[in-house]
């Protein structure tokens, strides 16, 4: 995910745009930049790959005096990791960096095509850059220019601006991306979180949604569509670590907590009002093809059995899920009229990299769902989604997972919509639900209060079975996984009704149950099958928006009118569940023992 760092004020500005940057590396990102206006000189300097790369540029520069600073790293969304690519974007005498993504830059940038105005990256960060230019050109005023700019921008961005034509201020702009503001005397700090700023500034102040403004002469001007603010500030925390995890225990605490931001991410730009819309997709990819095969491990293989599901029931076309590592030794049968889909959190893992080449020798045409641009897979796919779920550094996957089902889920609705096998109304229908799914995934207080004092009920017994039917089938294998991944207690992922054929000889009071009972799909037939393991002693934790009284213990959800939001609320459920048992247990919530967040041997 990317990263912002800025500074105003007297202090040698190029050691401080570094070391925030650094600060922010854990975050992930594959180039980096700088931009800083001393003495009305501009100077600036990009890299791709690590800091180190950016240090090395710069290492005969030194900043002397006042002036403004910005920098950044760069995650890859909107074309690759290059030079050009990278941030802080330039126009002819000023300088943005952005985090988020601009909704309707392509329409901003045509339009200023249209003017004239030549583009040198692919981002949608630069339109920022040359829309103020523009304005300033007809209104020689930067901050009306800048109000101008931020009043045509649709989508989320944290941003910062500086320029020539106004070279003693910074220029800021928060919504739907965090950006905070750091305080010391005159020096004035800009940050996309707090760790770039502890130990340099005492006072902070988080910028709300909406929130504007500039900094000039140690002050900063804020303002929101009422007009200007006043606000208050707050100590700056001292602790990195903890700062690092935004406050909470572990990374993948946090790293679920934040599911419900990188959902708008994921879909930024993808789901329009009336359609799904991937950028990165050529039309006529899905042209001669009638079948697709998914491939993956782990988690990815999860979402991917959830997309099969998805796959074939709107988009109508056959849709077979393969775990990599089977794949590569089974001699499969191949036909070019499969799409050959690969689904990677890390774009590395051995396998699945593995299998893709396999099927581009046998020359099927190759599309792979990744968080990691740049990937080996992403290198070796025809085409690739990013998921857009930011680094994740909890080694039991949580919103990679997320992020996957729903570009699956997306993919399902863009085939569905090119083969016509819904109608308009569905399609509204799923869009209408996809919108509501960051809501889904919001973690609830209550809730998690709940799941903590339900741990402790069950950290012993001869195992676990999660079960559920459908699209519920993979959730469950997803749940269980994460319980083993970071509990160490043996946990299965049953199919519901498959339980009677076999696994029901375990159930007794020891054996613990968690069933995802949802109601848009099948709950009479898995309200079943919970009572015929009820019926057997097997102690059973309910998750459904309906009560059912035979449970021992019942979480009760909210959504009950779409699959998916039911889907995505429980699997929020279960990752709770899984990390409160954890902890109970003492482990270590972000590295389990004898795991690899990405595995690149066979
Ligand atoms: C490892 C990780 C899992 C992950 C799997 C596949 O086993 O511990 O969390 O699901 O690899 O990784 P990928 O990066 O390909 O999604």
């Amino acid at each position: 995910m990317c990263g912002i760092v800025g500074y105003i004020g007297k202090s040698e500005k190029k050691e401080i745009l570094l070391d925030g940057l650094q600060e922010l590396e854990y975050r992930g990102y594959d180039s980096a930049g700088i931009a800083i206006i001393e003495n009305k000189q501009l100077k600036n300097f990009k890299a791709v790959g690590k800091l180190q790369n950016l240090r090395e540029k710069t290492k005969d520069y030194t900043s002397q005096g006042f002036g403004v600073a910005i920098g950044h790293t760069r995650w890859a969304t909107h074309g690759k990791p290059t030079e050009l690519n990278a941030h802080p974007h330039m126009g002819a005498y000023s300088f943005v960096v952005h985090n988020g993504i601009i909704e309707n830059y392509q329409e901003l940038k045509e339009e200023l095509q249209a003017e004239g105005i030549e583009f040198l990256s692919q981002t949608d960060t630069e339109t920022i850059v040359h829309l103020f230019e523009k304005n300033y050109n007809i209104n020689n005023n930067s901050w009306k220019s800048f109000q101008q700019t931020i009043e045509r921008l649709e989508g989320a961005y944290a941003t910062l601006l500086i320029t020539e034509a106004q070279a003693d201020t910074i220029f800021f702009a928060k919504n739907g991306s965090p950006m905070l503001i750091g305080f010391d005397g005159e020096d004035i700090y800009f940050a996309s979180s707090d760790t770039p700023i502890i130990g340099r500034a005492k006072e902070v102040y988080y910028l709300e949604d909406g929130e504007f403004g500039y900094v000039k002469d140690g002050e900063v001007k804020l303002f929101d569509a009422n007009g200007i603010k006043t606000f208050t500030k707050q100590p700056l925390p001292t602790d990195k670590a903890l700062a690092q995890k935004d406050g909470y225990r572990f990374f993948m605490e946090k790293e679920i907590y934040e599911q419900t931001q990188v959902m708008n991410d994921t879909m930024m730009g993808r789901v329009l009002d009336d359609r799904i819309y991937f950028e990165e997709l050529d039309e006529k990819l899905f042209e001669n093809i009638d079948s697709i095969k998914i491939c993956a491990c782990g988690t990815s293989y999860h979402s991917a059995l959830a997309g099969s599901y998805l796959l074939e029931r709107m988009a109508k076309i056959p849709c077979q899920v393969e775990i990599a590592s089977e794949f590569r030794y089974k001699e499969p049968l191949l036909n070019d009229k499969t799409l050959f889909i690969t689904i990677s959190q890390s774009g590395e893992t051995a396998d699945t990299l593995e299998a893709l080449k396999m099927a581009k020798r046998a020359g099927l045409k190759s599309l792979s769902i990744c968080n990691v641009d740049n990937s080996s897979i992403v290198r070796e796919s025809d085409s690739a989604i990013l998921t857009r779920a930011g680094i994740e550094k909890g080694v039991a996957s949580t919103k990679a997972f997320a992020t996957q089902t729903m570009v699956l889920w997306m993919l399902t609705l863009y085939v569905a919509q090119a083969k016509k096998t819904i109608t308009q109304d569905t399609l509204n229908r799923e869009l209408e639900a996809m919108r509501h799914t960051p809501k889904a995934l919001l973690v609830d207080d209550k809730l998690h209060s709940k799941l903590t004092r339900l741990s402790k009920r069950y950290l012993h017994g001869h195992g676990f079975f999660f079960i559920g039917r459908d699209l519920f089938f993979p959730l469950a294998l997803e749940g269980a996984l994460k319980l083993k991944e970071i509990s160490y207690l043996h946990a299965e992922g049953y199919p519901a009704g498959e339980m009677k054929h076999g696994p029901i000889a375990l159930a007794d009071a020891e054996l613990f149950t968690v069933a995802l009972m949802p109601k848009t799909i099948h709950y009479d037939k898995i309200k079943s099958n919970v009572e015929e393991l009820c019926a057997r002693d097997a102690t059973v934790l309910a998750i459904s928006p309906d009560y059912f009284e035979l449970s021992d213990d019942f979480i009760q959800t909210k959504y009950d009118t779409h699959p998916m939001l039911e889907f995505f609320e429980m699997m929020v459920i279960t990752q709770l569940l899984a990390l409160e048992i954890s902890i109970r247990l003492g482990n270590d919530v972000d590295m389990p023992k004898n795991l690899a967040k990405s595995v690149t041997v066979e």
